[in-house]
């Protein structure tokens, strides 16, 4: 029996700005996922705070938005077996210091020193997530 879903992946601009586009789409196919939808966005403030909404009020809110608002970010519409599970494990943990060698944050994920962790990439955490964070990125 499969369990197809599809996820919202993000290249944040860490990502995008270094270049890891590529291997990260890399990684994602080489699961065996697929790419639905892709585009390169310039997101707007009014769109970060509605796809963080559940955040706001947390201190890492302000300059998680600006963080993302600072450069393009690379929107991926994935599919495949168990695919929200299945991302969040390529991940990795949030923080790429810990995240467990293998993921792509453990793997390519720096500690910058600074507040705002820049931990490469954004996946939906679950199928009411994602059907909402899809909605938003792809309207
Ligand atoms: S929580 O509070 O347990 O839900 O937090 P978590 O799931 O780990 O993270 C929620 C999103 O906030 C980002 N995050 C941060 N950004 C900036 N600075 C700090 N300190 C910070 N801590 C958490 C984290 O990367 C999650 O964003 P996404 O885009 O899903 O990765």
């Amino acid at each position: 029996m499969t369990n197809v879903q599809e996820t919202l992946v993000l290249v944040k601009p860490d990502g995008v700005a270094r270049n890891l586009s590529g291997e990260i789409l890399r990684r994602i196919e080489a699961k065996g996922y697929s790419l639905v939808d892709i585009k390169l966005v310039q997101a707007e403030r009014s769109l970060l705070a509605e796809h963080y909404a559940e955040h706001a009020g947390k201190p890492f809110f302000e300059p998680l938005v600006e963080f993302m608002e600072s450069g393009s970010i690379l929107a991926l519409r994935v599919a495949g077996d168990r695919v929200i599970e299945g991302f969040r494990a390529l991940a990795g943990t949030t923080d790429p210091t810990t995240a467990a060698p293998g993921t792509i944050r453990g793997d390519l994920g720096r500690d910058w020193g600074l507040k705002v962790q820049q931990n490469l990439v954004h996946g939906s955490d679950s199928p009411e997530s994602a059907a909402r964070e899809l909605a938003l990125w792809f309207a």
